[in-house]
């Protein structure tokens, strides 16, 4: 838990950091997460929702999302009296210090990114504070602030300054990602508006880099992008290793341990999903062509990353083989584990994928089954991993919950009607499934099946 912001400092101690007045335009994984941890620091926050529904629900103090220490942090500076929720149509921002815009920025078909929730945002701020320091934290192509200050000023906000702050939250660890962040980023044209910014995060005493607006957007999609690319990189490398008999976990490791490179996503598997990932790559490589630019870099990203599915989704119907009543049972739904977020979820392609070619499939997943349910396919869903793993010809792992790896797997065994196992994370004790009888598949760890 930070520090609050004190607010009688003791003799000799440092001023106090003023607390501001914030208000936080979206409460979706951002915007909630980042509003309740600006509270927790010590500013005033409102969070507001255009969703009646959700507004309902925050209102009567659920938070719907999970998120770890969420919960506990919403329910303590509500309690406080530092963080409130209020529609978003009729909030009052003419007091708000810092109006921060966290909406929705999704893609379109053809993957440009969709603004229409920012510039709402943006005109419905201008409209009530001509003089308003706008924040946005959502994720826009380079050049959205400069276009949204032009936005906001030809709408009457005369003294409107837009500033990009990015966001760097991992899904499951949001909370912590905030509290924790290896380095806050504010882009602004004018020091006195990065100042007021810098301020909302002066409690983490984090490391902030200062730059335009336009390097603050680049960075982030740079920085997604990146990340990405180094997941389809090892997943490639993951196909050359099962071909010449390699361990990819071990190349990964010996890779990783590189200090120029680094073991952080290295993970070869099934590859990436998510509500980011798959939007921010497209919608960089959108402002690449629109700027005229070849960007072969993103767009091998994506294709690497389809190709790492249906590499698995191969390896599956070769296991399944010619059975007419050929029945998988899928381990894992959400895109990855500690979240309960199927979207863009590899693993609910794979069910999709499957069920398509008369396949039956039978899914479970810890948190993720009820979001699984509403997008997925017409498949059986089951909370219970050994229902699912009954009488099935394949089981998959599909996303590495701790529960999965630790299953009981002579049960499992005894339990199938096959013996084959696709450890799609490469996370599974390939030993121990082996001495249970099973037959051990994985995407770069088959090691020409010894
Ligand atoms: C990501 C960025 O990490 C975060 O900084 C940004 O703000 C939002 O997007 P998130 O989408 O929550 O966060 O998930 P992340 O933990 O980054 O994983 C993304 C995807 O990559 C998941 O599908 C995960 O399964 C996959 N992944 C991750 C791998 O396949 N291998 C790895 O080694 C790491």
């Amino acid at each position: 838990m930070v520090a609050e912001v004190a607010r009688t400092p003791a003799p000799g101690a440092p001023a106090p950091v003023r607390s501001l007045t914030v208000t936080v335009l979206g409460a979706g994984y951002v915007g909630l997460v980042s509003g309740a941890c600006l509270a927790e620091l010590g500013h005033h926050v409102t969070v507001t929702e255009i969703d009646e529904r959700r507004l309902g629900a925050l209102r009567s103090g659920m938070v719907p999302i999970r998120e770890r220490g969420l919960d506990d942090i919403v329910d303590r500076q509500v309690a406080a009296g530092l963080l409130r929720f209020e529609d978003a149509r009729t909030v009052d921002v003419t007091k708000s210090d810092v109006v921060m815009v966290a909406v929705g920025t999704p893609s379109q078909a053809d993957g440009r990114v969709e603004l229409g929730h920012v510039e709402a945002a943006v005109r419905q701020i201008a409209r009530g504070n001509p003089r308003a320091l706008v924040v946005i934290k959502s994720t826009v192509p380079p050049g959205t602030c400069d276009r949204m200050q032009a936005l906001a000023r030809a709408e009457g906000g005369t003294g409107v300054r837009v500033v990009s702050n990015p966001e760097f939250l991992r899904e499951g660890r949001a909370v912590q990602d905030f509290m924790q962040p290896d380095r806050v980023v504010i882009g602004a044209r004018d020091a006195a508006d990065a100042a007021i910014v810098e301020q909302l995060y002066a409690p983490l005493d984090a490391s902030v880099l200062h730059c335009s607006p336009e390097e603050a957007e680049l960075s982030k999609y740079a920085a997604n992008s990146l990340l990405a690319a180094r997941i389809s990189f090892i997943n490639e490398m993951s196909a050359i290793a099962d071909r010449i008999g390699a361990d990819i976990t071990r190349v990964s490791s010996i890779v990783g341990s590189d200090a120029r490179i680094g073991p952080a996503f290295l993970g070869a598997g099934l590859g990436w999903g998510g509500s980011c990932f798959p939007k921010d790559v497209h919608g960089l490589a959108r402002v690449a062509e629109d700027l005229g630019l070849a960007a072969p870099m993103l767009t091998a990203t994506i294709e690497a990353n389809l190709r790492q599915r249906q590499r698995a989704l191969g390896a599956i119907l070769e296991l399944v083989g010619a059975r007419p009543d050929a029945r998988v049972a899928l381990l894992g739904l959400a895109f990855k584990p500690e979240t309960d977020d199927v979207r863009e979820s590899p693993a609910v392609w794979l069910a999709h994928e499957l069920h398509e070619r008369g396949i039956a499939v039978r899914a479970t997943d810890p948190w993720a089954l009820a979001n699984a349910e509403r997008v997925g396919p017409r498949v059986t869903y089951t909370l219970d991993p050994m229902r699912a793993v009954d009488g099935a010809d394949v089981t998959v792992l599909a996303t590495e919950w701790p529960e999965f790896v630790a299953l009981d797997w002579p049960e499992v065994a005894r339990r199938m009607r096959g013996d084959a196992v696709l450890d799609a994370r490469n996370a599974l004790p390939s030993d121990l499934l082996r001495s249970s009888g099973l037959v051990y598949r994985s995407l770069g760890r088959d090691v020409l099946g010894r």
